[in-house]
């Protein structure tokens, strides 16, 4: 459920218009609700209640500083994965003390920063990784917190580009190596294991891989029990899925729940790291129609929005729902529609690229000028936008009740060619 509802016909962010909104600010514009974001936060908290735990909430699903404030806010933590975003954490208000940092790639700077600002913990993905933070420990003269990611070889049963527990993936420690690597950290002056991690994929629309997985952990946390290495928390990723076209993902509550059972009695906090489960209903990319087009095989509904502020359909072939702001009567139709008043189109964006597209065969009754919403748009949006054929970055609203707040100025275009230099020769 969430908060982006018609009323008359007119697609409402909560209180608001979202046609009032574009008139406001403009197009493209993304806009947030708050009050869904809350909800989503109180379902995982709900969740968990029966377990102590922490929310570990992965920045890089949307990244804005408005939405971390109000997830800080919350009590919650933060799952990062470089250092722009630990310091995007820091800077909304997070607490460094609950934030996890992930990620196979770590350079040594970032990693001398997170030991600096005291985060709880280093999740380590490779073995060479875990030499190079003990070195840079040691440099520091401090012990770093670490859990081994391990990947479990389990199949999240989600598209191939966001699967990650796999061997063929990039991702983790293998599980065969786990027990000699914790056996290492034991035995470091400047290591401390705090816990075992995994993050198998996203998107994933059924509970059974992450309960195979948390399987795989335990027994490692046994292991380790029995070679007297104690850790206190099981960090099972996050990667819970959403629906965006016909998915019927269980709810936190469902898809956790045979997870707590599993670590009942095992004296360890659970840690989790949702990310799109968190924001993608609470988002919506609103974009103006510029002009329509056929010819002999297909109708093109061109808006302003692109690939550079919404990639995910470009990139996965992913499918979105695109909705209009303003619902027409079937009766006010175009030329050869069908029944319901709707023609088939492509919605496409302004880039060079023919995989520019938001969505193919959408029903729509459409004209220029009118607005549409993109939903599911609050994770990888704005997070994964960039400026390709210098096309500035969306503005970002954040609407709660009949309030909507400006949380990021739409970009102008000379910013971006701000840290560029002609040179002299
Ligand atoms: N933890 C780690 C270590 C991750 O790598 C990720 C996502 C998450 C947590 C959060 O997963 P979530 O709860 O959001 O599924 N751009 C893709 C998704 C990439 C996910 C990358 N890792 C998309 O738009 O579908």
């Amino acid at each position: 459920m969430d908060f982006f509802n018609y009323k008359d016909n007119e697609l409402y962010a909560e209180d608001i218009k979202v046609t009032d909104l574009v008139e406001r600010y403009g197009s493209p514009l993304y806009v947030y609700s708050k009050a869904t974001l809350v909800r989503h936060l109180k379902a995982f908290e709900e969740a968990l209640a029966a377990k102590d735990h922490l929310i570990c909430y992965a920045v890089k699903a949307n990244s804005s500083l408005a939405i971390l404030n109000t997830i800080a806010k919350f009590g919650c933590g933060f799952d990062v994965v470089s250092k722009g975003e630990l310091m995007r954490v820091i800077k909304a208000g997070g607490d460094p003390g609950k934030v996890i940092y992930s990620g196979v790639g770590k350079r040594e700077d970032e990693i001398e920063f997170a030991l600096q600002s005291k985060i709880k913990c280093l999740n380590i993905e490779s073995e060479s990784e875990l030499y190079k933070v003990e070195q840079v420990a040691k440099r520091l003269s401090l012990v770093a917190p670490v859990a081994l990611r391990v990947n479990p070889n389990v199949d999240a049963k989600t598209h191939p580009s966001i699967s990650t527990g796999l061997k063929k993936n990039k991702f983790g420690i293998a599980f065969e190596d786990a027990l000699r690597l914790y056996t290492y950290i034991a035995n470091s002056e400047h290591l401390q294991a705090t816990g075992i991690d995994c993050h198998i994929g996203s998107q994933m629309t059924s509970g059974a891989p992450i309960i195979e997985a948390t399987d795989k952990l335990i027994s490692l946390y046994h292991q380790l029990e029995e070679i007297g290495i104690k850790v206190d928390h099981i960090d099972i990723g996050g990667g819970l899925g959403v629906t965006y076209n016909d998915e019927t993902p269980p709810s936190p509550y469902e898809y956790l729940a045979a997870v707590i059972v599993r670590l009942k009695d095992i004296d360890v906090s659970i840690y989790c790291e949702p990310g799109r489960a968190m924001v993608a209903n609470a988002g919506i990319l609103l974009t103006n129609v510029l002009y329509l087009k056929s010819n002999s095989e297909r109708n093109f509904c061109i808006v302003d929005a692109a690939m550079g502020d919404l990639i995910r359909p470009a990139l996965y072939n992913s499918w979105m729902n695109i909705i209009p702001a303003v619902k027409r009567d079937p009766s006010d139709a175009l030329e050869g529609s069908n029944a319901n008043g709707t023609k088939l189109y492509d919605v496409v964006g302004p880039i060079c690229e023919s995989d520019d597209y938001l969505g193919k065969d959408r029903h729509l009754n459409v004209r220029e000028g009118d607005v549409l919403a993109v939903r599911g748009a609050g994770a990888y949006g704005s997070s994964m936008s960039s400026n390709y054929n210098s096309r500035p970055l969306c503005a970002e609203i954040l609407v709660d009740g009949d309030k909507a707040y400006v949380i990021r100025e739409r970009q102008k275009e000379e910013d971006m060619w701000l840290n560029e230099r002609i040179i002299d020769a």
